[in-house]
């Protein structure tokens, strides 16, 4: 083993995050699955002295990819191209920053998953067999199952898919689909064809899967129980090559046209952008440190759909190789992170545009956001006015604000140097040793892969240092005990200090500026995350201009953010018909549950529609006005692609009535009228029939 010059004490960690696939544009969804949360974890790692590379790359083979360049025109190199360019840029701004990112294009990367699979076929993982498959004589390919349309023939439903039927759930057997075409040129017609493929033998491979996941006992519960359910219900040989001329070839004779499956090369790519980081390091063996370490810890951070590929699977083609290869330590995987309560998603427009974000707000505020947020335990949802609450709410009014206010007070009464330390009080010794509590409680959560509890935990510090500030009075003592008042700033500027390096893993460009404000030497990246909270101050030393680092976000500014999201999604879902049969319909999951009490303070009344008008300018919005039986109120409700005001006037509808008012277009809008919609559809709540008709306006609904 080559040698390195980090101690040896602590443990040695290989990370890595999913590959993106260099496909499209990632999004907010995947940075909280994949990439968010090991970017925190690896500077957190780096912080506590270990020995830690974080490794990824794209992810560019593939049916979708040859697909998706076909529609656009272009070669499928071009594609993988433009996009491996787009999804690094986003990783820039949104500052994940992966010791080496590589793509699975490189060629010792094809050598790798070719060696591998003769290992495999060697050692008698892989078998061969025949069968047959849908093939397009237009397009002159076997179509993927996902890319062939018939009529179901379980229920009938015509748009169903070689792989599932939208309308009735069942599992589709390709060759069974009636009257099927080629979804990608539409012809029908399509003809059965024998064809050769290799599979992996997991049934021959359970037995070890299952004993190595039964000392799997730190992993996270869902994870376990998942991958475990599926061995006992015993796995089934899988087909790791395709036809098709975009991919790893397969390594034999009479193989042409085939290449292997990109799920099969993917995971490799962990490897062989390993060696290719040590490559560029000049020490092309340094890989072996890591992979040919049973010492070294891997970790895969990945969304929940990648789990049976990460957990089954890769080790089972780990085991079946030939080379001493370590297998995964742990596989955190985390939930699905929506927007607004729909799937992220570019074809229907619900997404956020990343360029447009980034050229309006900082990048520690969407991680943030992301991090107190993170889908560990149940899917969560970015919202618009969740950010501004955190963004306002707490890195400004809490973090910044401790900043702020310590900094300027150092700069107004002692001439912008760190005071002299004086005998400590009860109140100093209090806070100094919750303050040494801190780097061990955020650091157990943070190794727990609990971000969300870290965030929260490391804001906690910042209250505690506002808290300590409110009660020493600085700016009594200063008249009354001037010695005293600067010992209290100088403990405020420990805790920046030590909130700067606790925070880093998460905001890194604000620990930055809280550690060049108190100017310190280096960054808190070389600090220890141990001694976070005795970092010595020397006396006298003058400290930086207090900096601004957070402007608050505006109502006006994030309603916009909405209305732009709404606007765009709906002339996307409008415009484009296409979209609709490839998309399936999201139910929104349940939010969090409430009290009765949090419920009874919504105020809901029948309320009857005495007039109503289009909104100049608006497509979306009626202006309507609503007899609630004790006062009339205008409400403005984005219903207008719905109703017309002519179908609204005269009905009895549900209205929120203690709904503070908000300004839309310039007019008041004051309450809310009730609707159920769900993917671009809408229907207002309405009482108007026999049996309710005589409810008087402004009876309540509970
Ligand atoms: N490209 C896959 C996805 O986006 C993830 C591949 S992960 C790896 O779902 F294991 F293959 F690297
Ligand atoms: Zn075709």
């Amino acid at each position: 083993m080559s040698s390195t010059s980090e101690s040896n004490t602590a443990p040695r960690y290989l990370v890595t995050s999913a590959l993106p696939y260099a496909n499209g544009p990632i999004h907010f969804g995947h940075i909280a699955g994949a990439y968010l949360p090991a970017d925190i974890f690896v500077r957190f790692l780096r912080l506590k002295k270990a020995n830690v590379i974080y490794i990824c790359g794209t992810d560019e083979y593939g049916a979708a990819i040859t697909l998706n360049a076909r529609k656009e025109g272009i070669s499928p190199k071009e594609l993988t191209d433009k996009y491996h360019r787009v999804i690094v840029g986003l990783f820039e701004k949104m500052q994940v920053e992966f010791d080496n990112f590589s793509r699975t294009t490189w060629p010792r990367h094809i050598e790798n998953t070719q060696r591998i699979f003769l290992d495999l076929l060697k050692n008698g993982y892989v078998l061969e067999k025949t069968s047959q498959q849908q093939f397009c004589t237009h397009c002159n390919m076997f179509l993927p199952d996902r890319y062939i349309v018939g009529t179901c023939y379980n229920c009938g439903h015509e748009q169903a898919r070689g792989d599932e039927c939208p309308a009735c759930g069942t599992w589709i057997d390709p060759l069974k689909l009636i009257n099927p075409s080629c979804k990608m040129c539409g012809r029908a017609g399509l003809e059965v064809r024998e064809t050769r493929h290799w599979y992996l033998d997991l049934p021959k491979l359970s037995p070890k899967l299952k004993e190595w996941l039964g000392e799997k006992t730190w992993w996270k519960k869902n994870v376990l129980n998942f991958i475990q359910n599926m061995i006992d219900q015993g796995l089934d040989a899988r087909p790791i090559t395709r036809d098709l001329d975009w991919g790893v070839p397969v390594p034999l004779e009479g193989a042409e046209g085939k290449v292997l499956y990109v799920w099969f090369d993917a995971p490799i790519g962990y490897l062989s952008s390993t060696m290719e980081w040590s490559e560029k390091r000049g020490e092309p063996n340094l890989w072996q440190d890591y992979w040919y370490n049973s010492e070294c810890r891997m970790v895969h951070f990945i969304g929940k759909d990648n789990i049976p590929f990460h957990t089954i699977v890769w080790p089972g083609v780990l085991m079946g190789q030939d080379q001493p290869l370590i297998l995964p330590y742990d596989v955190p995987a985390n939930e699905f992170y929506n927007l607004e309560g729909a799937k992220f998603n570019t074809s229907t427009g619900w997404y956020i545009d990343v360029e447009d974000f980034f050229s309006k707000y900082q990048s520690d505020s969407i991680r943030y956001c992301i991090a107190r947020n993170a889908p560990e335990n149940s899917d969560s949802e970015f919202a618009w006015r969740d950010f501004q609450a955190k963004h306002n709410g707490e890195l400004a009014d809490i973090y910044g604000n401790l900043a702020a206010r310590t900094f300027k007070f150092i700069h107004r009464y002692f001439d912008g140097r760190i005071p002299a330390a004086a005998e400590p009080t009860a109140l100093d010794r209090e806070t100094l040793a919750k303050m040494a509590e801190f780097p061990e409680r955020v650091g157990h959560l943070l190794l727990d892969y609990r971000v969300r509890e870290a965030a929260q935990e490391f804001m906690n510090l910042a209250r505690l240092g506002n808290r300590y500030i409110d009660s020493s009075e600085p700016w009594k003592t200063r008249k009354t005990d001037p010695e005293q008042c600067g010992s209290s700033l100088r403990i405020a500027c420990r805790l920046l200090a030590e909130l700067a390096v606790l925070s880093y893993p998460f905001i890194p460009q604000s620990g930055t500026a809280l550690w060049r404000q108190l100017r310190l030497d280096g960054t808190p990246q070389n600090q220890s995350w141990d001694d976070a909270a005795e970092i010595e101050l020397p006396q006298d030393h003058p400290i930086g201009e207090a900096e601004i680092m957070f402007n608050k976000l505006t109502d006006e500014q994030i309603e916009a953010e909405i209305e732009a999201l709404k606007a765009r999604s709906a002339a996307q879902t409008g415009a484009s018909t296409e979209s609709h049969d490839a998309k399936s319909i999201e139910i929104p999951p349940i939010k969090a549950t409430i009290t009765y009490d949090e419920f009874a303070k919504l105020d809901m009344r029948v309320g009857e529609i005495l007039a109503g008008e289009n909104v100049p300018k608006s497509n979306k919005l009626l202006r309507l006005e609503i007899d609630l039986g004790c006062e009339k109120r205008q409400i403005l409700a984005g219903i207008a692609q719905f109703y017309t005001p002519d179908q609204l006037v005269g009905r009895k509808v549900i209205v929120l009535a203690n709904l503070a008012p908000r300004k839309l277009m310039g007019m008041e809008s004051q309450g809310m009228l009730l609707a159920a919609s769900l993917d671009s559809d809408l229907a207002a709540l309405t009482i108007d029939n026999d049996r309710w008709a005589t409810l008087p306006n402004g009876s309540p609904v509970s």
